[in-house]
């Protein structure tokens, strides 16, 4: 017990070193010898280590450190500190001290004691509690060196800093049987000195001082950008700096709203384009910008990623509304607040009436109001008559034709398909039971010491989240060369780090396999998530596009060459096979990768596919545009947006002949923008000329619209094993006369900037 209460002790003198000041103690003072009454004993608090203590001046300089009023000595080698003292009866003081035989300390069973000049009520012990936006719980304790009666207590908080202007101190008096106490109104994101002493009739006590901050509160409501000019894929906006009273303005974040879809605005279902798109949420965040480097001019769709957010170009027959959000964190905290996006900014949006003037007057502003909404309801009435009429005629063609060779969709309900971010990977299972799953996720994973994992200052280029940059991981005395995404996931709301998580999932939960790229580990810095994935340099596609001999040659070699392709047909075949392999693993987990094409593909020392691009290990590289993967979707999917693992087969096909077409670009002559309705139509890829028939059926079969009669992974790879006992029977690189390579168009293989 004597032990605890010497920790305790030892505790206050660190929290409080106390320096004697003669303005709050009086002299030190003799005040006789009294029998102990061991029956006391509690009231005494034991100095420890007792030998230092065993003279006058060190018992009494001790008790005064502890804010006792008195010292006592007993037995020439003990020392007690007491906040009163049992002078009772007398005792028989009559050992010397240890220290200095010229002085007594006491007796066997009597004390000398002296006052220690400490009159008032040392600090309670105190603990903050319950701590919100504007207020806090403070509990307190007794002090144990009282003094005397203890009358009342007085709190007060004073600012130190904060995101406010200072503010004035304030000051709270409470009774002398209390022990807690809430304090209100105080400010949001605030440091505050908050002392608590105890009152008794000497005086005001020796306060106990600790400081505390506020949580953050919501930002202030930002303003609405302004809109400066419009272009057909983009808005450019003046963003005006944000103001918070309450806490720090960590970031901004560019809201795109679309119109045309009413839907109030819900933060809980705020998310990047790509999820927004697949979701149908009609508004998301384009942009999320850091305050420190903030340029106030904003162009919205330029096609860019800014902080982890791809800024798609906006379509040109949208109507949208541009809003703003301020995103405040700290501690754990994160807080946010969005623009109330104005029908000023609404009309001139809308109405695309050329050159924009902020002081257009209201009355024109109405006028102009009324004539839209004419206009637009009209349009609404007269697209869904045209909806229904096409709907019932292409059930009936449907019905009449099922080889769908006359099937005639027009554009338009394709478009929101047609871009390569609606096909984000997801598990077809149930969701209750993902959650679940997800909390023990981050338990699964290695977690790299901060000291095994190099984050090198080169940037990769851009993942959902936020960028990636080279790096390396210690892995068992070896450095592997990794992709590092940095995110910072404090700063995501929980929505994102749900879709996160879902996606870190999909690379943890397959577990590993030999064509699959693969999870490293993670590691966690206060601000930032490093996940650290498997990284080779060269992807399928440029492996492809490298081994065209005649391009890499100078004219005058060209002679001598008797082959268009440096790699052999073998290598090929089991390139396919490798790739074929890594989705059957895929399959058997039941899980749909969505977004296969040889880009999609690492290889790994240059001959062993690996499949990237699955769940969180997708980005974009840098100075190249996110990868469109029209070209690869299956025909379903523009029909019906229904996933399966056979659309993956589909787009296998179509790697498949990439691969054999030497890294051309599928469908070299048809726009984008035309090939969903081509594709549904019965589109498909031509046979190359050094490609033998057996291989070209297998393809062909991938390509049925019958999704039962599509081989599955499983069957394709006993396919693809059984064409590898005879590579050149099935495909040969032998240059031939009149012999071109497929055409590489980059710009159809991915999205417009
Ligand atoms: C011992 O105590 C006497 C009487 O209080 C004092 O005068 C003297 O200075 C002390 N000696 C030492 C060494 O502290
Ligand atoms: C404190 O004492 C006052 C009367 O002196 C009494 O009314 C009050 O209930 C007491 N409070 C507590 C917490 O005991
Ligand atoms: C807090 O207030 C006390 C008493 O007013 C003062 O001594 C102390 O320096 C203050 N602490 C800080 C960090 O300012
Ligand atoms: C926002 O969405 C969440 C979840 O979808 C829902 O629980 C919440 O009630 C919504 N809030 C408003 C204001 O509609």
């Amino acid at each position: 017990m004597a032990s605890l209460e010497a920790l305790v002790a030892a505790l206050f003198v660190l929290c409080f070193p106390h320096s004697i000041s003669s303005t709050e103690v009086g002299q030190s003072y003799p005040i006789g010898c009294f029998s102990f009454r061991i029956e006391l004993k509690s009231n005494y608090f034991e100095i420890s280590p007792v030998s230092s203590s065993s003279s006058v001046d060190n018992c009494v300089i001790n008790c005064l450190n502890l804010y006792y009023g008195y010292a006592n000595l007993k037995n020439g080698d003990t020392c007690y500190c007491s906040s009163k003292h049992e002078g009772t009866s007398a005792g028989e003081c009559t050992t010397p001290c240890a220290r200095n035989s010229s002085q007594i300390c006491g007796g066997p069973n009597s004390l000398s004691v002296y006052a220690t000049g400490q009159l008032v009520p040392g600090p309670p012990e105190i603990k903050v509690d319950q701590v919100t936006e504007s207020s806090i719980l403070v509990k307190w304790k007794r002090p144990k060196a009282a003094n005397g009666l203890i009358t009342g207590y007085t709190l007060s908080l004073t600012y130190l800093r904060g995101f406010s202007s200072p503010l004035p101190p304030m000051e709270w008096e409470y009774a002398g049987n209390s022990s807690r106490a809430r304090l209100a109104s105080l400010h949001p994101g605030t440091e505050y000195n908050l002392t608590v002493s105890a009152v008794s009739e000497a005086g005001l006590g020796v306060p106990a001082i600790t400081t505390i901050w506020t949580q953050i509160g919501d930002p202030d409501e930002p303003e609405v950008p302004k809109v400066l000019s419009q272009d057909v894929n983009s808005i450019t906006i003046e963003i005006t700096p944000a103001r918070n009273q309450n806490g720090p303005i960590s970031a901004y974040q560019i809201i795109v709203m679309d119109e045309s879809v009413p839907t109030a605005f819900n933060e809980s279902t705020l998310f990047a384009y790509a999820l927004a798109q697949k979701e149908n949420i009609p508004y998301y965040i384009t942009a999320e910008l850091n305050p420190d480097s903030l340029d106030t001019k904003f162009v919205v769709g330029d096609g860019k990623f800014y902080g982890g957010y791809y800024n798609a170009p906006l379509s040109a027959d949208g109507h949208f509304h541009i809003s703003m959000g301020v995103i405040s964190f700290k501690d754990g905290v994160r807080k946010s607040n969005f623009a109330h996006a104005t029908h000023e900014q609404h009309g001139v949006i809308v109405l695309d009436v050329g050159p924009v003037t902020r002081d257009t007057s209201p009355s024109t502003m109405v006028i102009v109001l009324s004539f839209a909404i004419a206009f637009f309801s009209v349009l609404l009435v007269l697209s869904i008559v045209v909806y229904v009429v096409m709907r019932h005629k292409v059930h009936q063609r449907r019905l009449r034709l099922p080889d769908n060779q006359e099937l005639s969709i027009q554009g338009p309900i394709l478009e929101v398909e047609g871009n390569g971010y609606v096909h984000t990977g997801y598990i077809p299972e149930d969701e209750d039971e993902r959650t679940n799953h997800l909390e023990a996720l981050k338990a699964k994973i290695w977690s790299i010491p901060v000291n095994h994992l190099d984050v090198k200052n080169d940037l990769l280029g851009t993942g959902k989240y936020g960028s990636v940059l080279k790096g390396s991981v210690n892995q068992k005395g070896f450095p592997v060369p990794v992709a590092i995404h940095s995110i910072a996931d404090v700063l995501m709301s929980k929505a994102e780090r749900k879709e996160m998580l879902k996606d870190l999932d999909l690379l943890v939960r397959p577990g590993s396999h030999d064509n699959l790229i693969s999870l490293i580990g993670t590691c966690e810095h206060p601000d930032l998530l490093y996940i650290a994935i498997e990284h080779h340099p060269a992807t399928l596609k440029d492996v492809l596009l490298e081994s065209r001999i005649l391009e890499h040659s100078a004219p005058d070699q060209r002679d001598n060459i008797t082959r268009f392709c440096s790699l052999s047909e073998h290598s090929i075949l089991n390139t396919l096979l490798g790739v074929a392999d890594g989705m059957k693993f895929l399959e058997g987990k039941r899980i749909f990768h969505k977004k296969l094409c040889a880009s999609h593909v690492a290889m790994a020392d240059g001959v062993n596919p690996k499949i990237s691009a699955i769940g969180i290990s997708e980005y974009c590289r840098s100075q190249q545009s996110p990868t469109d993967l029209t070209r690869w979707t299956a025909q379903e999917i523009f029909r019906s947006g229904h996933f399966t693992s056979k659309s993956d087969v589909w787009a296998f096909a179509c790697v498949a002949w990439e691969t054999l077409a030497l890294g051309g670009t599928p469908y070299p002559d048809v726009p984008t923008r035309e090939l969903p309705a081509r594709i549904m139509r019965g589109l498909i890829l031509p046979q190359l000329p050094h490609i033998g028939d057996e291989l070209f059926q297998l393809l062909l079969q991938c390509w049925q619209v019958d999704l039962d009669e599509r081989p599955s992974f499983e069957e394709l790879v006993e396919a693809l094993h059984c064409l590898l006992d005879n590579p050149a029977h099935h495909v040969s690189f032998s240059l031939r006369s009149g012999f071109r390579y497929e055409p590489y168009a980059p710009e159809m293989e991915s999205i417009a900037k």
